[in-house]
This record gives C-alpha cells, sequence and structure tokens, in this order.
C-alpha cells in the first residue's frame, strides 16, 4: 500500500475505530477482576431489587477504563447514560438542568470530577443523598428557595486524583474503585481483541510486545497497535510478528518498558540537574518544560509503578533502578548528593 495522508475521512475511520475497540458490556472487558467481581454483585443486586445503583467512584490513571466502565454500568442496568465533565459544568444551572432531565435509574456520568466548582458540587451533595435540588427562585429579600425532587439516578464519578476530591463528596460515593495498571497477560489479551476488531493480522509474539510496551494502559495499546499496524503495511507483509513490532515501537521511540522521550527527559533531568533528587514538582515541571499535572497525572504513576521514581516528603527521588535502565552509574553511598541537605525546598 502507498504512504498514508491523513485525510478527514482517515480521521472519521480512527474515531469509528475508537468507538468500536471500547467494550460494551461487562463480560467484554478484559482484566481488573477485582472491580467485575464486586461490580456484577451490586449490579446484579439492584437488578433484583429493582433499584438504581449506589452511586460509584472510579479513579486511576488515564486511558486506563473508566469512561468504558461508566457505559458498561449502563449497559448492564439497562439505563441510559448521561456523559459530562467537571470543567464542562460551568455553573449550578447548568448541573440543574442535567439532573432534573434524569430518567429514573439513569446513569449520570461526570469525568475527572476533581475538577468541579465548589458552588457546582453543593448542589451535588442534595441530588446524591436525597435526591433532590434547591433552586432559588426571584431575588433579593424576596427570593424565596424551593426543592425539587429528582428520580432515583446513579452518578458514576471518575477521576485520576483521589486526594482532590473534598471529603464530603467521596463519603456520597456507595462504592470507590480503584483502577489498575492491567498485567502483561491482559495487556496481550486486549492487544488481541482489538487487532480483532481492526482486522489487523497479527501473531502471539507480536501481541506480547505491543503489551509488554504499552505500560499496563489499554489506550496506550490500541495506539502502539495502530502504529504497528501502519509500519507492517507499510515496511512489511502487513502482518504484526514480533520482529515487525520492535521495529515499529523503536521507531516511536518507546523502548521495551514502554518508556518514551518525556519519561526519559524526567529521569534525567532529576539525574542531571537535581543530583538524583529529591526535587518538588514544579521545580521538575519547569526544568522538563512539561505541565505539572501531566508529570502527576501520566508520567509519574508509572515510573513510580516500575520503581523507578520515589516520592518522598521533600519531593521526587530517582532509584538505582532507573540508573541502571538508563545505562548510568548510580551515586555512591555517601555521595554528597544522596545527603539530606537542610535547606532543600521541596
Ligand atoms: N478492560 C478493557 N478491555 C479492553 N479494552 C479496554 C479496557 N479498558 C479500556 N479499554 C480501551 O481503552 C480505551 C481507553 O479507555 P477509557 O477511555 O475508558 O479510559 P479512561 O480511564 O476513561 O481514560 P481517561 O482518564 O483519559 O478519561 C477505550 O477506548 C477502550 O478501547
Ligand atoms: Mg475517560
Amino acid at each position: 500500500m502507498s504512504g498514508r495522508v491523513v485525510s478527514g475521512k482517515q480521521m472519521e475511520e480512527d474515531a469509528v475505530a475508537e468507538l468500536s475497540l471500547r467494550p460494551k458490556r461487562l463480560a467484554e472487558y478484559i482484566g481488573q477482576e477485582r472491580v467485575k467481581d464486586t461490580l456484577s454483585i451490586f449490579i446484579e443486586a439492584a437488578l433484583a431489587r429493582g433499584e438504581a445503583l449506589d452511586h460509584m467512584l472510579l479513579y486511576g490513571p488515564p486511558g486506563l477504563g473508566k469512561t468504558t466502565l461508566a457505559s458498561i454500568i449502563g449497559a448492564e442496568m439497562g439505563v441510559n447514560v448521561r456523559m459530562t465533565s467537571g470543567p464542562a459544568i460551568e455553573r449550578p444551572g447548568d448541573l440543574v438542568s442535567i439532573l432534573t432531565n434524569l430518567k429514573p435509574g439513569d446513569v449520570l456520568f461526570i469525568d475527572e470530577i476533581h475538577r468541579l466548582s465548589r458552588i457546582v458540587e453543593e448542589v451535588l451533595y442534595p441530588a446524591m443523598e436525597d435526591f433532590a435540588v434547591d433552586i432559588v427562585l426571584g431575588k433579593g429579600p424576596a427570593a424565596r428557595s424551593m426543592r425539587l425532587s429528582l428520580p432515583r439516578f446513579t452518578l458514576v464519578g471518575a477521576t485520576t486524583r483521589l486526594a482532590l476530591l473534598t471529603s464530603p463528596l467521596r463519603d456520597r460515593f456507595g462504592a470507590v474503585f480503584r483502577l489498575e495498571y492491567y498485567d502483561d497477560e491482559a495487556m496481550q489479551e486486549i492487544v488481541t481483541r482489538s487487532a480483532g476488531i481492526l482486522g489487523v493480522p497479527i501473531l502471539d509474539d507480536g501481541a506480547a510486545e505491543i503489551a509488554t510496551r504499552s505500560r499496563g494502559t489499554p489506550r496506550v495499546a490500541n495506539r502502539l497497535l495502530k502504529r504497528a499496524r501502519d509500519y507492517a503495511e507499510v515496511r512489511a507483509d502487513g502482518e504484526i510478528r514480533r520482529e515487525v513490532a520492535n521495529d515499529a515501537m523503536e521507531l516511536l521511540d518507546v523502548d521495551e518498558l514502554g518508556l518514551d522521550d518525556v519519561d526519559r527527559k524526567i529521569m534525567l533531568a532529576i539525574v542531571e540537574k537535581f543530583d538524583g533528587g529529591p526535587v518538588g514538582i514544579d521545580t521538575l515541571a519547569a526544568a522538563t518544560s512539561e505541565e505539572s499535572d501531566t508529570i502527576m497525572d501520566v508520567y509519574e504513576p508509572y515510573l513510580i509503578q516500575l520503581g523507578f521514581l520515589r516520592r518522598t516528603p521533600r519531593g521526587r527521588v530517582i532509584t538505582d533502578r532507573a540508573y541502571a535502565h538508563l545505562g548510568l552509574e548510580p551515586p555512591q553511598a555517601g555521595d554528597a548528593s544522596q545527603q539530606p541537605s537542610l535547606f532543600e525546598a521541596n
């Protein structure tokens, strides 16, 4: 096949592919066994009682399947899912109108729920607890408050940062689910499933190669699979085997652990500019020209999971394992740079 041009049509096809890759039912959702087991009990019990499901909070790094799980909850309960996000709800009135338009049992999904403003969040408290909203009619001394009742609905919240949720909000969820990075086996299954849906010929060793480089994250796996497909079509016979996947990943600068140039830039900055750390997140962000939120949400959790980075009260510290991976000599024990300094700012 000749060179790929990213046309409008192509982008449209990619968007359609993205939708079709999303598992629709719990049985199709690979991995996260603990979450699935618990959730299916709650769903079965709610269905048996003919009630709405309790409010659920999902948290974990981006791309692990929170949005997917919210749609699945709706499908399993046989109800509609209304999707929105914290930053999209600007005024309390926006939330009131969403809430008053829900049907009994509906799922309201609020992504990035930690980014709701405080005044919007306050509308949510009585809505979640009493299925009611208080609205103010009129202005000034003549203003009256009126309580509107809402149908019983299920709030599904998603966040990458549980710590940023206020405790009154957190306490109103009936269950909190933490999504974990997927293990290699689950990742390989996800790659194989996605390849099947996209009609991409792939061998087991090719799927395994993509799986181990996808940082335990299905969204990354789907992206790497598409790039490996492009590579296989242009540089090979279209089939993704180990060597083909390997070459494609090398071209993308994704190493055997799934680390890319930004991960390396972050680690090298800590090594070279801060003597291995500790360094505060904002200083690190400035030194790498990355957003501190992006470092905290996307890069750091995976580096911590690999044991390459540690979070200490005084900032981020690089580990000996990271030095080894980077092919560098860790500083000697007793090296001045590893001694705690009295004046180090976080
Ligand atoms: N358990 C799974 N099995 C198979 N594919 C999955 C699974 N979880 C997620 N995916 C795939 O990964 C993609 C990303 O998932 P999703 O959008 O649900 O992530 P997310 O956690 O909501 O991410 P973000 O925090 O960035 O919103 C989905 O389009 C889907 O194809
Ligand atoms: Mg999402």
